[in-house]
């Protein structure tokens, strides 16, 4: 059995007063700690909750699907840098960048330098999508639709050239008999978002899952959880969105969560549960939302 966990949108705020990289260093102090004392100055006390809950649920490996910050400063990718150095090492959690991460010209230029080693494939020095992670019966696919946009515009875009690298990508992945995951922060599903949020070159993306397949497809972007499937060669392909991490439980509208995937082998093929875990009140303690099986 292998545990994906799977935080999206946590929208860092630019300058935290108690640095990330010291709550990495404070983890033989016990996560409970820093979630009563300090948590407060680590960002919104859901979030850190969540980390918390998230690092004790002891995963295999970390997705983080995009939207680490809000508007691209320096400062706030740098901040994110401590918070992924926070949540794992760069072997155990892989990035994708959002339209937020985007947001300014230069954005792009600061984080591929700040966040390479959480972005990048078991070869090669990032930079490029997609690419490709080995572990264990996984192949995580990270693919980037951030581009900087107009003001008021959140879309995404992926490119033909990118989508046939995918296409070919998935193929091979395939014939190796890897559980495929493809993390893309826009969703690729057809009416999923408003027009000014869409993907602009969802239908290529989509081409190319249903020519090749892949088992999961990974998405943030919408600030809801969601499941819908798109078509795989043989069958559906779940397409999961996470919501945002960061997002406040307010009465009549959920808080943040993050997901689970347990992955295992059956029958020659795999199947897969999905568990949320959030916190159903403000200040209330992070517990099981939800569990259901994504099988076809
Ligand atoms: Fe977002
Ligand atoms: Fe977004």
């Amino acid at each position: 059995m292998f545990t994906l966990a799977h935080l999206s949108d946590p929208h860092l705020g630019p300058l935290p007063q108690v640095r990330w990289r010291e709550l990495a260093s404070k983890r033989a102090l016990g996560y409970a700690n820093w979630r009563r004392g300090r948590g407060a100055k680590l960002g919104p006390s859901s979030l850190v909750a969540l980390v918390g809950d998230l690092r004790e649920s002891d995963p295999h490996h970390i997705a983080v699907t995009g939207d680490l910050i809000n508007i691209g400063l320096p400062a706030e990718v740098e901040a994110a840098r401590e918070w992924l150095e926070a949540i794992g090492t760069d072997r155990d959690v892989t990035v994708v960048p959002g339209n937020h991460d985007a947001y300014l010209p230069g954005s792009i230029r600061r984080y591929s330098e700040a966040w390479a080693p959480y972005m990048r494939g078991d070869e090669g020095d990032g930079g490029t999508f997609p690419f490709v992670r080995r572990r264990g019966p996984l192949a995580l696919v990270g693919v980037s639709s951030a581009v900087a946009t107009a003001p008021l515009m959140a879309t995404g875009r992926i490119r033909p050239a990118q989508s046939e690298a995918l296409a070919e990508t998935l193929h091979q992945l395939g014939r190796e008999d890897l559980f495929r995951v493809v993390l893309i922060h826009h969703p690729p599903v057809k009416g999923s978002t408003p027009w000014h949020k869409r993907l602009v070159g969802a239908s290529g993306f989509r081409a190319a899952v249903a020519d090749a397949g892949a088992e999961l497809v990974l998405h943030g972007h919408n600030h809801v959880t969601s499941v819908a499937t798109i078509p795989g060669p043989s069958g559906a392909v779940p397409v999961v969105g996470a919501t945002s991490a960061s997002l406040h439980p307010h009465p009549g509208r959920p808080g943040g969560s993050y997901l689970l995937y347990r992955i295992g082998r059956r029958n020659g093929g795999f199947e897969t549960e999905m568990i949320e875990r959030g916190a159903r009140r403000a200040g209330g303690p992070v517990e099981t939302l939800s569990v259901r099986r994504l099988d076809g």
